[in-house]
């Protein structure tokens, strides 16, 4: 089956989305679309079917990286100030097509987002705080840790800060400049 990747739209059914992660589950179902339509926080974008159900989600929002968080090799080549980046704030694929590349293709779709907005108004590279079981799925995609302490969350595990560098992509970044047009004509309608 193929899936396409689009902006969220108002009249999307979210209600029956399940990652297997409660939180994500929730902020998908409550706060995805308030944040998108009424409080321009953050904008979701959805990996859908061919039937058009949603089978995962991604949220962006724009977000700045403090220079001492990454490694002093970067940091040589970039400003002693907060760099601009694009924030992956939340990641779900639906339990039913986990495991099929719709996170890895979601994330790819992420990158193509930051070399928009590289182009348009700079943007070094794509960060987030990554739930402890999901590292290793950032890190096959070439997330590095950062040299930084993760947001408080009580009592719960700490997420680990990691950090993709537009700079360094590679031989992958092929793959999303060919998925470009792709991105630009689903996300082009705007609620
Ligand atoms: C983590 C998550 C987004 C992965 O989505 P997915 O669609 O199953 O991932 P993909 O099929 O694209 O997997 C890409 C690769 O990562 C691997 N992978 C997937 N989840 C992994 C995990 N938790 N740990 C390690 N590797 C993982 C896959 O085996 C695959 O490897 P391969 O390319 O060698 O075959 C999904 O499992 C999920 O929604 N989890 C619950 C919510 C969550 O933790 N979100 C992240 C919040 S920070």
């Amino acid at each position: 089956m193929a899936f396409k990747v689009r902006r969220l739209e108002a009249d999307d059914d979210r209600s029956g989305f399940r990652s297997g992660n409660v939180d994500i589950d929730r902020f998908f179902a409550r706060y995805a679309g308030q944040n998108q339509f009424r409080h321009h926080i953050g904008t979701t974008y959805v990996a859908i079917d061919e039937a058009g159900a949603i089978a995962g989600f991604a949220t962006l929002s724009p977000s700045e990286l403090a220079p001492e968080a990454m490694a002093v090799s970067k940091r040589k080549r970039l400003p002693k100030y907060p760099v601009p980046v694009l924030r992956l704030a939340r990641l779900g694929v639906d339990e039913r097509v986990k495991g099929r590349g719709i996170g890895s293709l979601l994330l790819r779709s992420v990158l193509v987002l930051a070399q928009r907005m590289a182009d348009d108004f700079g943007c070094v590279g794509v960060v987030v705080d990554a739930k402890p079981e999901a590292v290793a799925f950032y890190g096959k995609l070439g997330f590095v840790q950062l040299d930084t302490v993760a947001g408080e969350l009580g009592d719960r595990p700490q997420p680990v800060a990691m950090f993709l560098e537009l700079g360094a992509l590679g031989v992958g970044w092929s793959w999303c400049e060919r998925q470009e047009s792709n991105l630009h004509s689903l996300s082009g309608t705007r609620t």
